[in-house]
């Protein structure tokens, strides 16, 4: 991939005004609307600084949750307005992006308001690259352009697992459906020695091995191909041993890899926590993403704890895949023991798969860059 802009490539700033696009995406609880996790606000700290450090006004803009294209009180911006006025003084905030239709469906219209009085545009928000929404992919056609800090450090620490891991590099994959991740099960099945598979989607694999996984969660549509990649890539992939099952009567017990009737896996059980421990801990590099059971459950967060505890102990470079398992390392405290937690989820699963995205591509492009 040719080189982003950096900060550093941008025209003198002094006295300038700066659109930063933000991923301030942050979790809010759900009953006070409070942030619980301020980790993406932070983040892009030492941009803010940069900025202001060169004498720039910074304007920053982001997303918030999933509001339908119009103004919505419920994804209203004052929590993060209220973090950011803490954590960074002098900061300007705009509202939502996407109380806006014009944002996802990037109209022009709604670029031209935005880039309306700027001098220069600072994209930092790594885990909404991949969308091409107004405000990622547009005000790059017309503003000198920059990858943040933040941005930056993800896609190299991100490319630098596609193009050169140290080995052996050990992915693990979690997470409920297969299908989501196809793509990337298929670009890390190019470059990783181990792919490890738990969560909801090794039950469809499992099934392609014609094992019975009782009321487990299968794609059906998908085990033809879950067959193809197990001939394909043989003992490179590893697949749980025993599973950790909900019964007809609320029973939690552990079995092997037949799962019977009535009863649902939520969970790797003890047995394969320890064959994918022992995986992790060869490994030079780590790539996790993905929770193994649903660990928001205490009776069903083991595998998920083991899996963070090994990648946390392992002595190769680790890197945690944004969304559930980053808050599952967090959750655990773990997070501070692993070298990247990546603030994307999506967005790293696709820079993996593809090796670029909407976000890169418009940055590289910038009049700046050209
Ligand atoms: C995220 O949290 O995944 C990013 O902020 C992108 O949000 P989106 O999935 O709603 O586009
Ligand atoms: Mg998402």
């Amino acid at each position: 991939m040719a080189k982003l802009p950096l900060l550093e490539d941008l025209p003198p700033l002094d006295g300038k005004r700066v659109l930063l696009r933000a991923d301030f995406n942050v979790p809010l609880d759900k009953s006070t609307g409070a942030i619980t996790d301020d980790l993406r606000i932070r983040a892009a700290l030492p941009t803010i600084q940069w900025l202001q450090g060169q004498g720039a006004q910074v304007v920053a803009c982001s997303h918030l949750g999933r509001p339908k294209g119009a103004p919505d009180p419920k994804y209203s911006m004052e929590p993060v307005r209220a973090r950011l006025a803490e954590l960074a003084p002098g900061v300007e905030l705009l509202e939502n992006l996407r109380f806006d239709a014009g944002e996802e469906g990037n109209d022009p219209a709604f670029v031209a308001t935005l880039v309306e009085g700027m001098d220069a545009y600072v994209d930092d928000a790594f885990g909404a690259a991949h969308r091409a929404h107004a405000s990622i992919v547009g005000p790059p056609q017309s503003l000198p352009s920059a990858a943040g800090r933040l941005l930056a450090r993800e896609v190299e620490v991100l490319m630098g697992l596609r193009e050169s891991p140290k080995r052996p590099f050990v992915a693990v994959l979690g997470g409920s459906k297969v299908s989501d991740k196809l793509g990337v099960i298929d670009a890390l099945l190019g470059v990783c020695d181990k792919l490890v598979i738990g969560g909801g989607m090794c039950f469809t694999f499992l099934a392609a091995q014609n094992r019975s996984i009782g009321d487990s969660l299968c794609e059906e549509d998908q085990i033809d191909t879950c067959r193809r990649l197990l001939k394909e890539a043989g003992d490179r992939i590893v697949l749980p041993e025993d599973i950790r099952v909900l019964g007809p009567n609320d029973d939690v017990r552990d079995v092997g890899t037949d799962v019977p009737k009535g009863y649902k896996g939520l969970d790797i059980g003890p047995y394969s926590g320890a064959i994918f421990s022992d995986v992790i801990d060869t490994a030079r590099t780590v790539f996790w993403n993905g929770p193994m059971g649903v660990f928001e459950d205490p009776r069903f967060e083991a595998g998920t704890r083991t899996v963070a505890q090994a990648v946390a102990d392992c002595q190769g470079f680790t890197v945690v895949g944004g969304g559930d398992s980053a808050a599952a390392a967090a959750q655990f405290g773990l997070d501070k023991q692993i070298d990247h937690v990546s603030t994307g989820g999506g967005a790293s699963l696709e820079l993996l798969e593809q090796g670029d995205l909407p976000g890169l591509e418009a940055l590289r492009n910038a009049p700046n860059a050209r």
